[in-house]
């Protein structure tokens, strides 16, 4: 119901999540509220397994992008899950350690990796380093010979695809700040540096077209690409490339007006396309390799608030304000992205309010929706955004000096709380007054 998904339900009235009631755990917990149901995240970890096992056998891998939701436990769920996990920080790449994450199961990502950074991953044992760019390479060298040691790398490249999503998570096309381009003949020249390196494995590509597509042919067409990439890497320097890395971007429901695949069909696309290029030019099967974030964690959470005032504005709009907003879910003022919102204890009744959600925070573009249908609500009601397992909690700030919310993990109906609500003393902790 309301997202796709099984983890959302209706009991007595009450929305429930994993099977819980959300207002139970609203009045335990307090809001803003984070809820996971775990189980929607392992079934999601599942069935991408299944799908890459099913279409593409066993030399291959799901990563999950940490930067949709990276705290500890995703990390031992991950573990749980025979995931590997992709990390674009120092921050990401240290919560996973501390979880105890396989360190050789990690893809470092990011476009500006500190020395520093680079060091470390070199120091925990890093899997895979995927180099952005020139620079990168010379220094991962540089540490690598100075370490006595060596580094699989796996060169970023941008394929040229346009995906259809928001200008700001397109991230394939030659004109972005991430990898190097195929086309401009940058991509080849970041695989022969890597390969003039001693203490670099050259390992594979990877690509990341972009985040919350729906259709799939990007997907094909990427795979054709990288594969055409691969057959020009063989004739010019003569070497196989056993990796091939095809990001994430498998998109979500969020409202009725989204339609995804599942990942059996985004995969099973990506497969077909992968298959018929190695036939066509005649490459050994390389290891895939995907990367879904927003997949394994959005549609799986809510984000529960407490509704402060309800003004009217004649001949004008209905603004609902809740105790949260921009600061746990910064996705509406930088996206305008769209979401489905319920008044839990009344997720029954017919949605006859249109409102404007109205964040708590000092600044007008803090919305969370506008013009969105809803229950009757009242000041003192609780509200849901529905979806928000991914790019929300990781996406907080404390703005306004608004401490970030308690995240809470249901398993089966039983809750647990994964990370704790943000204190003032927590606020201040690094003032020096
Ligand atoms: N791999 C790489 C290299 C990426 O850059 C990303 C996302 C992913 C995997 C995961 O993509 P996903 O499966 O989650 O679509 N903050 C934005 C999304 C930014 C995505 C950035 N990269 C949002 O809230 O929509």
């Amino acid at each position: 119901m309301y997202n796709g998904t099984e983890s959302l339900a209706i009991r007595a009235g009450h929305l429930t999540i994993g099977g819980a009631d959300i207002p139970a755990l609203a009045k335990k917990y307090g809001t803003p509220l984070i809820i996971y149901d775990e189980c929607g995240i392992r079934k999601a970890c599942g069935e991408y397994n299944a799908a890459l096992r099913k279409h593409y056998g066993e030399n291959a891998l799901a990563a999950y992008a940490g930067k949709a939701f990276s705290v500890g436990v995703m990390y031992r769920i991950l573990t749980e899950m025979d995931f590997g996990a992709d990390v674009v920080s120092g921050g990401e790449l240290y919560t996973a350690r501390r979880a105890g994450f396989d360190m050789g199961r990690i893809f470092y990502h990011g476009n500006n990796k500190t020395r520093a950074e680079l060091a470390e991953g070199l120091d925990y044992g890093v899997g895979r380093f995927v180099a952005d760019n020139f620079e990168e390479l010379k220094m991962l060298e540089e540490l690598c010979s100075a370490r006595s040691t060596r580094a699989s790398v796996l060169i970023r490249v941008t394929p040229g695809i346009e995906a259809h999503t928001h200008a700001y998570i397109r991230t394939g096309q030659i004109d972005s700040k991430f990898g190097m381009a195929i086309e401009t003949g940058a991509a080849l020249e970041g695989v022969k540096l890597a390969l003039s390196c001693p203490h670099l494995d050259y390992c594979g590509i990877h690509c990341h077209i972009g985040s919350q597509i729906f259709d799939t042919a990007p997907f094909a067409e990427t795979v054709k690409i990288m594969c055409g990439f691969i057959n020009t890497v063989r004739d010019i320097c003569g070497v196989e490339t056993r990796e091939l890395n095809v990001g994430g971007g498998f998109g979500v429901q969020y409202t009725d007006e989204d339609t995804p695949h599942t990942p059996d069909e985004y995969i099973r696309v990506i497969c077909q396309a992968l298959k018929a290029a190695l036939v066509q030019y005649d490459l050994p099967a390389p290891r895939l390799i995907l990367e879904p974030g927003r997949s394994i964690v959005a549609p799986y959470a809510v984000t529960v608030y407490t509704v402060g005032t309800v003004k009217s504005i004649p001949g004008c709009r209905t603004y609902v304000a809740v105790d949260g907003g921009m600061t746990d879910n910064p996705r509406y003022i930088l996206y305008g992205a769209k979401y489905t919102f319920v008044v839990p204890e009344r997720a029954d009744e017919p949605k006859t309010m249109t409102v404007t959600v109205a964040g708590r925070n000092c600044e007008s573009g803090d919305l969370l929706g506008e013009d969105v249908p809803l229950q009757q609500v009242h000041p003192g009601d609780l509200l849901c955004t529905l979806t928000t397992g991914a790019y929300c909690y990781s996406m907080a700030s404390n703005y306004n000096r608004v401490p970030k919310p308690a995240v809470v993990m249901v398993r089966e109906g039983e809750d647990r709380l994964i990370v704790r609500r943000e204190s003032l003393e927590d606020l201040v902790r690094n003032d020096i007054f």
